[in-house]
């Protein structure tokens, strides 16, 4: 298997491997054929790219980690951050599309059994099937202690009632890992993670929601009635529902953080074209100092995000576990920051073009503020670090 050239025993090397360089090349190549070319139109009619999600199945850029044993290709961690960021750089909306389905496999590798891994994950590599990650509600986004969703025993199965809001791909979906309470009274210990297939009796997708940016990933509220679940369903144990999906946001975090750098990549080119061609006061504007620190600094702050995706990713697949939790917070930290300035500075050197929606930095900017709000905003990356420095 491809392995980053860490240099383990040697010291630290920032190259590539053949096999990575030529999957990168692979994600970069399908970017621009497949997903750039519809990414306004996407963008502006909402539109969940059902097509170019099994183009992306079929050439091998989607659920890149899942096990060699159902099928899969079992890359690390590290491998399949080079692909978010490409896909990324192609569009946000279409990216997180992709990369959501990492979501929903994580909580069912890190805590399904054998039989629930072939079950839930077997399908995923066999036809482009969704699956999403029921984790937020109306009343608990950053507070994950907080969930309301109660899951009640009844015999062999449990019932589930509840609700849960900004669920990436849900309308697409064929199943969701729902994290709801067993015991609400025991806070984060009393949560447990179930599968609960979307065509379920009393599970609804309630509304499409309208969203800022990456507009052509479907994000939508669902709600619970009376949803009777096997207990066959639930990952893991009773209560272990909270570490499941902490440990699942560890390992996710560096691919959606690199997400952010693809997009402010893709900001960063244009912004260098633009101010070559761009002619103000008889000069190219890249010839204002002005102008061209802000594409310097753009390029030193792309080039730091990236280089800690790839450090935290590094750290997952030497099996760091809890030690990684920090560094994956540093990467979405720093790389949906640098992704917010970065675009807003490209809007800015685009001047009133870079206001207008028939220029492309404008959805790039919009695009952009989605990563400093999921999968854990700035500030809670920022809560995760504070604790790992003083509660280690
Ligand atoms: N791995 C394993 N265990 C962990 C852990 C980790 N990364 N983080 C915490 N834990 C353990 C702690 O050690 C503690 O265990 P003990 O009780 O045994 O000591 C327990 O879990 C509780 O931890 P905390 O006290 O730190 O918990 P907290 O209530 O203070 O919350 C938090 C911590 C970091 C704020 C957490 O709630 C959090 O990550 N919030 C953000 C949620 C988030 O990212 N949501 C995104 C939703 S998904 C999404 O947006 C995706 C999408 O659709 C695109």
């Amino acid at each position: 298997m491809a392995t980053v050239e860490s240099g383990v025993a040697t010291g630290v090397s920032f190259g590539l491997t053949d096999e990575q360089r030529e999957l990168r090349a692979l994600a970069r190549e399908f970017a621009e054929k497949e997903i750039r070319p519809r990414a306004a139109e996407c963008d502006e009619g909402q539109i969940h790219a059902t097509d170019i999600i099994a183009k992306a199945h079929e050439v091998g850029l989607m659920n890149v980690h899942l096990p060699v044993a159902l099928g899969g290709l079992e890359l690390p961690c590290f491998d399949g951050i080079l692909v978010a960021e490409e896909l990324n750089w192609g569009c946000s909306g279409i990216g997180t599309s992709i990369g959501a389905n990492g979501l929903a496999a994580g909580p069912i590798l890190i805590a399904g059994s054998k039989e629930q891994q072939r079950q839930w994950l077997g399908p995923l590599i066999e036809a482009p099937v969704l699956g999403c990650f029921g984790l937020t509600e109306p009343g608990a986004g950053s507070d994950v202690s907080g969930i309301q969703t109660t899951a009640v025993r009844k015999g062999d199965d449990y019932v589930i009632n509840g609700s849960k809001m900004f669920i990436s791909n849900a309308g697409h979906a064929s199943f969701m890992v729902c994290f709801a309470s067993t015991d609400l009274g025991a806070g984060s210990k009393g949560l447990s993670a179930f599968v609960v297939p979307m065509d379920t009796e009393g599970l609804v997708v309630e509304r499409h929601l309208d969203k800022m940016g990456q507009r052509s990933t479907d994000t939508s509220a669902v709600a619970f009635s009376d949803v009777v679940v096997p207990a066959a369903n639930r990952l893991g144990a009773e209560g272990d529902g909270f570490k499941i999906a902490m440990q699942t946001l560890d390992f996710t975090r560096p691919a959606t953080a690199v997400g952010a750098v693809g997009v402010a990549q893709a900001a960063f080119e244009l912004s260098v074209e633009y101010t070559r061609e761009r002619v103000q006061f008889g000069l190219p504007i890249a010839m204002n100092q002005g102008v061209s620190f802000l594409v310097a600094d753009m390029a030193t702050e792309i080039e730091a995000a990236r280089l800690l995706c790839w450090q935290a990713a590094w750290m997952i697949d030497q099996g760091r576990g809890r030690k990684a939790t920090k560094y994956s917070s540093f990467a979405k930290r720093f790389s949906a920051d640098t992704a917010m300035k970065v675009t807003t500075d490209a809007v800015q050197v685009f001047g009133g073009y870079g206001y207008m929606k028939e220029y492309p930095v404008e959805k790039l900017m919009r695009d952009a503020k989605l990563f400093q709000i999921y999968e854990g905003t700035s500030q809670i990356q920022r809560l995760v670090i504070a604790k790992e420095i003083y509660l280690p």
